[in-house]
Formats: C-alpha cells, sequence, structure tokens
C-alpha cells in the first residue's frame, strides 16, 4: 500500500502527551511527521520539544495550520475548544478522555459537592453537542482516544461477540488505583467530576463498545444505553478516615469511589466501578457474561509475567506497572504495558483512518453515549441512585 506522510501536532506537553508520542512512533501503517508542541505551559513545552527534537510553537494556531491532525493531550475542561479549533480548519482531532464535561460555572464558590447535578448534565451535552456539529461541518474527523477500545483483550472479545452471535446479559468492570498524579485532578472545576468521570470512562466506554459490536453484528444496529442509577462517595474526606499514607486523599470536591448500574435498550445490564482508594497497581477490568460464554479481559494486571523479588531495592531501576506501591514479594510486570493498554493499537487505526478513510472504532458517537450516561448517572447519584434516562446525543 503506498504510505502518505501525514503531518501531526501535540498540544499538551504532561503524561498522556509523552505516550502519545511514544505510541506515534509505533505506528506501522502510515508515514507519519511530527510537526510539534504547543503547550499552556510554555517552560514545559519547550523541555518536551528539545527532549523529542521537534518544535516547539507558542500559540495553537500556528501549530493547527500547519498540520493535518492534533493530539488533544490537556485537561479536559479545554478538549472541546481545541478539537474544535482543528475540526474548524478540517484537521482531525485525536481528543483523549473524557470527550468534554462539565467544569463549573467560572465563579470563586463554584463547589462540586453541592452545585445541582442537573446543570452538569446539561451543559456537558450542550459542549457534546458543539463537538458532534463542528465535526458535521468539518472534513476532519474527532477520533476519541479511548484505549480500551483497543486493548487486544478487548478486541479479542470483540471477536467472539461477532462470531458467536453472542448476547451479553452482564458486564461488570472497574478502573481503580491510589490516586491520580495530575496536581489539576480533586478539583470539579478541572477535571468535571472525580472519579466516575476520570476513571469510569475506561470500563464504562468499553462496555458501551461490546454492546455496540453485538447490536451492530447480530441485528445491524448498535444497541444503545438507555438507563443508568449511581452512587458516588468521597472515602478518603470521611472523617472517619484513617490516612497511612498509601492512598492519595487531597481531593477538593470530587468523589473517590462511584458504581453505575447501566440498562441497555435490549433490557441487559453492566455495572461499572471507578476509585482511587484501590491499592497494588493499576486495576483494570472487564467481565462479560454472555448466553454462550464467559471472558475476563485483564488489562491489568495480567498473567503475562509473574515475578517474586524478595528485596524492593533490587528492582530499582526496574518499571514493573503504573502506581505499584512496592515491588517486593510476587508482583506481575508487564512486559509491555503500553500494548495491553491497547495505546500502539489506537495510534495505529486512528493513522489509518486519517491516511486511508478506515472506519473509526472510538468515534464521536461512542464518547458521546460515555458523556451521557455519566453525567446521568452524576445526575442519580444526587438523588441517591435513582434511575435516571440516558438522552441519546447522535
Ligand atoms: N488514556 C489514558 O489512559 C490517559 C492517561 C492519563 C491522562 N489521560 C487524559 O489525558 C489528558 C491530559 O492529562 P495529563 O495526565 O497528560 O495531564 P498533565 O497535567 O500531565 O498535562 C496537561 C498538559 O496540558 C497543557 N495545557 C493545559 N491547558 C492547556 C491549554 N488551554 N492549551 C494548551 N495546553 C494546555 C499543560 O500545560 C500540560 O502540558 C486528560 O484528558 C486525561 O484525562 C488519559
Amino acid at each position: 500500500m503506498k504510505r502518505k506522510t501525514i503531518r501531526t501536532g501535540i498540544v499538551g506537553a504532561g503524561f498522556a502527551a509523552r505516550f502519545h508520542f511514544e505510541c506515534i512512533n509505533r505506528v506501522a501503517g502510515a508515514a507519519i511527521e511530527i510537526e510539534g508542541v504547543y503547550a499552556i505551559d510554555a517552560e514545559q513545552a519547550a523541555s518536551y520539544a528539545k527532549e523529542r527534537d521537534i518544535r516547539c510553537y507558542d500559540s495553537l494556531e500556528k501549530l493547527v495550520d500547519k498540520v493535518d491532525v492534533i493530539h488533544v493531550c490537556t485537561p479536559p475542561v479545554v478538549h472541546e475548544q481545541i478539537a474544535v479549533a482543528a475540526l474548524k480548519k478540517d484537521k482531525f482531532a485525536i481528543v483523549e478522555k473524557p470527550l468534554t464535561g462539565y467544569f463549573g460555572d467560572g465563579s470563586e464558590d463554584f463547589n462540586g459537592d453541592t452545585f445541582p447535578k442537573q446543570q452538569a448534565l446539561d451543559q456537558a451535552l450542550a459542549s457534546v453537542k458543539r463537538m458532534l456539529q463542528a465535526e458535521k461541518k468539518s472534513k476532519g474527523k474527532i477520533l476519541y482516544a479511548e484505549n480500551w477500545v483497543y486493548a487486544p483483550s478487548i478486541q479479542k472479545e470483540r471477536q467472539i461477540i461477532e462470531k458467536t452471535g453472542a448476547q451479553i446479559l452482564w458486564m461488570r468492570g472497574e478502573e481503580a488505583h491510589s490516586g491520580s498524579h495530575a496536581a489539576t485532578y480533586g478539583f470539579w472545576k478541572f477535571s468535571g467530576g472525580g472519579s466516575m468521570i476520570g476513571k469510569g470512562c475506561h470500563p464504562l466506554t468499553g462496555a458501551l463498545y461490546l454492546k455496540r459490536v453485538e447490536g451492530i453484528s447480530r441485528n445491524g444496529s448498535p444497541i444503545r444505553p438507555k438507563a443508568v442509577s449511581a452512587r458516588t462517595h468521597a472515602l478518603t474526606r470521611l472523617k472517619t478516615f484513617q490516612d497511612k499514607g498509601h492512598i492519595r486523599a487531597d481531593y477538593h470536591d470530587i468523589e473517590d469511589f462511584s458504581v453505575m448500574h447501566v440498562v441497555f435498550d435490549d433490557g441487559t445490564i453492566a455495572d461499572i466501578f471507578a476509585s482511587d482508594i484501590i491499592l497494588g497497581g493499576v486495576h483494570n477490568w472487564l467481565e462479560v457474561a454472555a448466553n454462550n460464554h464467559r471472558t475476563f479481559c485483564n488489562i491489568n494486571p495480567n498473567t503475562a509475567m509473574q515475578t517474586y523479588n524478595p528485596v524492593d531495592d533490587y528492582f530499582k531501576d526496574i518499571y514493573v506497572v503504573e502506581k505499584t506501591g512496592t515491588k517486593q514479594g510476587w508482583s506481575n510486570p508487564s512486559p509491555d504495558e503500553d500494548w495491553f493498554t491497547g495505546y500502539p493499537q489506537e495510534m495505529e487505526a486512528f493513522y489509518r483512518t486519517i491516511a486511508y478513510g478506515e472506519p473509526v472504532e472510538s468515534s464521536s458517537s461512542l464518547a458521546a453515549d460515555c458523556i451521557s450516561t455519566i453525567y446521568s448517572a452524576y445526575v442519580s447519584a444526587e438523588k441517591k441512585g435513582a434511575e435516571v434516562p440516558i438522552k441519546d446525543q447522535c
């Protein structure tokens, strides 16, 4: 196949921008030229650019003008603004999760614990709508960077569902660890919520994706989420919490535990947990209970490698797995953590869409269902778990 060169730009120079850069360099199906980076933190952007031998831009507009695609690796509060700027110039936008959200009313005393959650749902849906409209008018597309869709275990499950005509009856899944690294995480006005949006979006989108796959393969149309019930809790902010220093505990106005019960339009269900209180490394998994099989997609940890290390210090230069507290004793080092997580497969797929027009698995419509479900879940949590219908945004 003739390889076309795609010019690309990265917005943001933090954690996500680092793994995006590495995974762009692993893409085999398209030739890519990384034009440069732009981030609001100019110093961070300059050192990111220097380390990677790329240009550092002093404005988003200048970078957008030079490229075919923009990687949106910034906090969610500015995803809409950056993606729309790219789409308006007919460029593609690879947008990190969550697609968008509600980040408060801008007032000094805005508090994520107390504001009416219907406001968050309405405003988040309005943001989604603006993004979908910008995409509709553009020659570019939104490519939603939900790596769970591309994780090899989820893609293998996709094959089982498609080839066996399976009906998924129940899914349960979780994303959890001991607390996000980002300084802005913890404030609703930057993150758009707590663990339910920040972490729950991953297993939820994995589940939403597999029900879409099932519906399309058996009946030609996706099965979509219809209603949700949810609870949220701020466990590390309880007066009774006894802090032993292993779990991040400085959140301002967000939850650190959530559970969503999703009902799909065919009556089947999914239960999604997300939290910031789990020790022992990142815990990412999705179980599928179908009418003809049962699967555990173990993204992290998994048993691809198991190591016993008697002394923590022996492994001081060994990366074991994200957010592991100790390297002593038995552990499950991930021989290629990015691969199990789906990051390189996601980039490969996106660049094949950009270069050759291949269909997008993790589309703006899937991202829209995720946002609609989660902000409906916040409304439900405010009502202590009452069922809330999910609006179709597409
Ligand atoms: N898919 C995953 O597994 C995964 C993992 C981590 C983070 N993320 C997502 O990636 C995104 C970024 O998170 P992060 O952890 O890299 O954050 P970070 O704080 O490490 O980095 C954010 C970067 O964005 C820049 N920035 C902030 N506002 C900007 C603006 N208006 N214009 C340009 N640059 C701006 C900052 O200067 C910084 O360089 C978030 O949406 C997060 O949810 C996804």
